[in-house]
């Protein structure tokens, strides 16, 4: 393991710019889902990386919700931030905004929360560097992360269940 100095949630902010074209678009002519989905993560992973100054995967994606459709032709900004930095884990929470390239009109359109786990080229987990706070609403963030972090591995064996279900179904197909 790894251990490093303390952070700010500033020093990894993460921004990232695509325009909507029709191959990343569904029937509507609004933003694919899966398109949008891969953009978050890449910038959330970029986020991860500045933080841990490490190479990191994705452990889950969770509190994903589309607020909106991104039309065609819209500019789309992503923005990604560490909200709380675990052991070996980072809580990334990402921001789509869709902008009108003409009125320059913006929306919030998507939001997402990551969690990514640091590995050395032999894929054993490293520590991350622990997250310092500016602010009050910063350090209520990270609170809050580290109960969803409780729910999520819970979570995560809860669906154990179903996964054995599935698996045990597929075994007899
Ligand atoms: C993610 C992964 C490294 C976790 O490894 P593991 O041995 O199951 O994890 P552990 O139980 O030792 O937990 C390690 C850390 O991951 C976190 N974690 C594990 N599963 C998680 C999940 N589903 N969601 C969120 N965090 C998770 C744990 O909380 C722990 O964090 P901490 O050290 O900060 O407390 C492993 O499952 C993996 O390599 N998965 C594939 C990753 C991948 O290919 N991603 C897509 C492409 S980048």
């Amino acid at each position: 393991m790894s251990t490093t100095a303390a952070k700010r949630p500033k020093d990894s902010l993460t921004e990232m710019t695509q325009i909507l074209l029709p191959g990343d678009a569904n029937a509507l002519g609004a933003a694919f889902g899966g398109s949008v989905m891969g953009w978050i993560d890449i910038c959330a992973a970029v986020c991860a990386q500045r933080h841990a100054r490490q190479t990191v995967v994705t452990a889950s994606m969770d509190d994903l919700h589309f607020h909106a459709p991104i039309k065609v032709g819209m500019a789309v900004t992503l923005r990604a931030r560490v909200i709380a930095a675990f052991t070996t884990s980072m809580e990334i929470g990402v921001t789509v905004h869709s902008e009108n390239p003409v009125t320059g009109e913006r929306q919030l359109t998507t939001s997402a929360l990551l969690t990514f786990v640091a590995l050395d080229k032999d894929g054993k987990k490293l520590a991350v560097p622990p997250l310092e706070f500016d602010t009050d609403e910063e350090r209520a963030a990270a609170d809050d992360a580290r109960d969803r972090r409780t729910e999520r591995l819970a979570r995560k064996d809860r669906g154990a269940r179903w996964l054995a279900l599935v698996l045990q179904a597929d075994r007899g197909r």
